[in-house]
């Protein structure tokens, strides 16, 4: 009997939303669990005996009866070791002696620095919690954002500092999210570069310390990317279990993976602590980005497909056409006449390529750098956003019809956050750049980052846009960003006050990005920082591609599209065929097949000078963008596998794109160069149904004399696809599809 009751009294405590996809957000009140259930994956906090509020659980999704006893502190170890710090606490307070990374770090004016954070109170959200914790004396109130994705198990997990004493305090750290992992040993993975070799994977154990991986630079940067994936045990690229993650923040942030002296691993980011304090004036708050984190039981590939769909269902933006579609629509093909150009673009030169493009099923035409102000070099003109007359004497619009009538739309380049000292802008406002009065100002590349946390520059940028974007038919504008931070002083402002310009510059883009997409509704941005240097999944709430890298280079950018794809979708991968060799530093000769292929793996773009492609080259090309066309949502949409790696100066390199819904498989294969007279690798496709039947044809090259024209997913999957045994040399390249019957 009392069992009975007891059941029914758990029971009724049990507040419960479920969402029609299987999303669930349950509190226990009798043991204070929380539970967040979505996809495969359950993640489980409670409040612990002193009040903390503690991780519980983060992996495979549990069984819907599965319960938790209330949250129990982990002891201390010896003197040395508080509870605080070996208890894995959701959003710990610097404070009571805790010695691992802490979430929120604030000093108080009257000099007090203790900071511990306990329960207070919370909502439950469609598919999550607002979890509100506040000092055990002090009116400083941290409201945790919890959000499960019923379809992926992603969890965005952010925070809101609020201030309710009566005297300013200062937050001098202050994370977005703090992720426990289950004791174990580990391998982290995340992504680090540098300008035109962006995207390396870098593999390591977990030691005992701290692993940092950051920017510093004001923006996301090319060194590192806000992305970890953290694997376990034996695991790769289909098995074992990983946890991963991504910071949504354009700024400056920081990430530690930390190990402790009990071998527990967290993962804590947000807001870079160096060089930041952020004064909260009674009442006033601080949001915090947003940290999203993932689970995964089939290896990395299984992450970053669970990352990738994510993405396009829950993080792209859509414009008016594709508003409230499922998925925003795949990208246009581009021709972007940069590396034929530079700086040298003319009505008549862009014409001469329009007119080329057009003809071979180009679908967006875009104007790079040099058609403004005095800008014939780097040295000169950003910040003067008006048409350059010797260039373009009767302005924008003749090109722009001229695109337009060609059946193409128009996209232009623009870089709003720099200014050349040797422009007007500067000469007007040379107090509007980020700088310590009376200190050298340091230019890279004759630029200054104009200081967009000022509200004057934030209304000079969104209105020169906004008028660019008004006075001309655009469909499409590249924003660049060509340096980092240096003296990054805002004068205006009391010194106290000055370094929250690390956040108001970047909530003041994004304002302007949003601001810009609303006012013109079928708006598309490609965010683009000297190649890959701002991608982030802050930035891609604002922004339909991202630029890479700047190196184009078949053979490099493989490399560079693989790592890219452990963090982010395909979709908005840009992905250019340009010259051969390409004018960089690779000096590299490949032939167009193989440049063809490399770039339709993403967001295809030509780049190259078409003006001078004979008639062969012509017609390859065109039949390329033609299937490219036909086969794009497989490609760009689908599930990726990374059957064999171009990393490592790998000899051969595949990958496969299935569809949601596995009708269609794309299957890509290249040879760096055969070595030793190795032929290619049998491919053992995945992600098929392995009951249905699927017709093999060639995009190029062949398969091996004797393949099927059709079989079952099981054998593609179990026998595999073997390549033609020609199929051998340097730089050879070969795609397939497979159709469900
Ligand atoms: C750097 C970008 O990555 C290039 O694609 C090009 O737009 C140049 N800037 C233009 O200055």
């Amino acid at each position: 009997m009392l069992k009975a009751f007891s059941t029914v009294a758990v029971l009724l405590a049990v507040t419960l939303v479920a969402s029609a996809q299987s999303a669930q957000a349950s509190f226990d009140a009798a043991t204070k669990v929380f539970r967040l259930d979505g996809g495969r994956v359950s993640y489980v906090f409670g409040v612990n005996e002193k009040g903390e509020l503690q991780q519980l659980y983060w992996g495979g999704r549990l069984g819907a009866t599965d319960s938790f006893p209330q949250a129990q502190t982990i002891p201390e170890w010896a003197s040395f070791d508080s509870s605080n710090t070996t208890t894995p606490q959701e959003y710990a307070g610097w404070g009571a002696g805790l010695f691992v990374e802490p979430a929120l770090k604030v000093s108080f004016a009257d000099g007090n620095r203790d900071l511990v954070l306990h329960y207070e109170s919370h909502t439950v959200m469609p598919h999550g919690f607002d979890v509100v914790l506040k000092d055990i004396q002090r009116g400083i109130y941290v409201t945790l954002h919890y959000e499960m994705d019923p379809e992926s198990g992603i969890l965005a997990r952010s925070a809101t500092i609020e201030n309710r004493e009566a005297q300013p305090l200062t937050v001098e750290q202050a994370a977005a999210a703090a992720w426990a992992l289950p004791a174990g040993a580990y391998t982290l993975n995340y992504l680090t570069g540098r300008w035109a070799g962006e995207w390396n994977l870098t593999q390591e154990e977990v030691h005992p310390g701290a692993k940092v991986i950051e920017s510093r630079r004001g923006s996301t940067g090319h060194q590192a990317n806000p992305w970890f994936a953290l694997q376990a045990g034996k695991t790769d690229e289909d098995h074992g279990e990983v946890w991963f993650g991504a910071l949504g923040w354009s700024g400056s942030w920081r990430i530690t993976v930390e190990k402790d002296q009990l071998n527990a691993v967290r993962v804590t980011g947000g807001y870079n602590p160096f060089d930041f304090g952020y004064v909260l004036h009674p009442g006033e708050r601080l949001e915090t980005p947003i940290f999203y984190g993932g689970y995964s039981s089939n290896g990395l590939g299984g992450a970053s497909r669970l990352l990738h769909r994510y993405e396009l269902k829950r993080i792209l933006p859509r414009t008016a056409a594709t508003a409230g579609q499922a998925l925003p629509k795949v990208r246009p093909v581009m021709y972007n006449s940069w590396g034929v150009t530079n700086f040298n673009v003319s009505e008549a030169g862009q014409i001469a390529l329009a007119e080329k493009a057009a003809a071979l099923g180009v679908d967006r035409f875009i104007v790079d750098d040099g058609w403004f102000g005095q800008r014939k070099n780097d040295h000169a003109g950003l910040g003067d956003w008006y048409v350059n007359k010797e260039k373009f004497p009767h302005g924008l619009k003749p090109l722009i019809d001229k695109v337009h009538s060609l059946g193409m739309d128009f996209g232009l380049w623009v870089e709003p956050e720099m200014v050349n000292p040797d422009s007007d802008l500067y000469r007007q406002h040379p107090d509007w750049v980020l700088n310590f009065p009376g200190r050298p100002r340091s230019e890279q590349r004759n630029q200054l980052v104009l200081n967009l946390a000022r509200p004057d520059v934030r209304d000079f940028v969104r209105s020169f846009l906004d008028k660019l974007l008004t006075e001309n038919d655009i469909n499409y504008i590249k924003i660049d960003y060509n340096r980092n931070w240096s003296e990054p002083g805002w004068d205006q402002l009391p010194a106290a006050e000055q370094k929250r310009v690390y956040i108001d510059f970047v909530q003041n883009m994004y304002a302007i990005l949003a601001e810009l997409r609303k006012k013109h509704p079928n708006l598309e941005i490609e965010t683009c920082s000297g190649g890959g240097g701002r991608v982030d999944l802050g930035i891609l709430r604002y922004v339909d591609e991202a630029a890479i890298s700047d190196d184009d280079d078949p053979f490099d950018a493989q490399a560079l599209q693989d790592g890219f794809s452990y963090a982010y979708t395909p979709q908005i991968m840009t992905a250019w065929e340009g010259d051969s060799p390409d004018g960089m530093n690779v000096n590299r000769t490949t032939s167009m097949t193989y440049r063809m292929l490399t770039a339709m793996q993403g967001s295809l773009g030509i780049g190259a000078n078409i003006t001078k492609w004979n008639d062969e080259q012509t017609a390859l090309a065109k039949r390329l963008i033609a299937v490219y066309h036909q086969l794009q949502p497989t490609i760009v949409e689908g599930d990726l596998y990374r059957l064999i790696s171009p990393r490592n100066g790998s000899e051969f390199s595949a990958n496969e794109r299935v569809s949601e819904d596995k009708s269609q498989a794309v299957v890509f294969a290249f040879i760096h160069s055969t070595q030793n007279g190795w032929g290619f690798p049998l491919l053992k496709l995945k992600g098929l149904d392995p009951a249905a039947e699927y017709a093999l044809s060639s995009i190029e090259g062949k398969a091996r004399e004797g393949t099927p024209s059709v079989a079952s997913g099981a054998w593609w999957m179990n026998h595999g696809l073997e390549m033609d045994e020609n199929f051998r040399g340097d730089f050879q390249a070969a795609a397939f599809r497979l159709d469900k019957k």
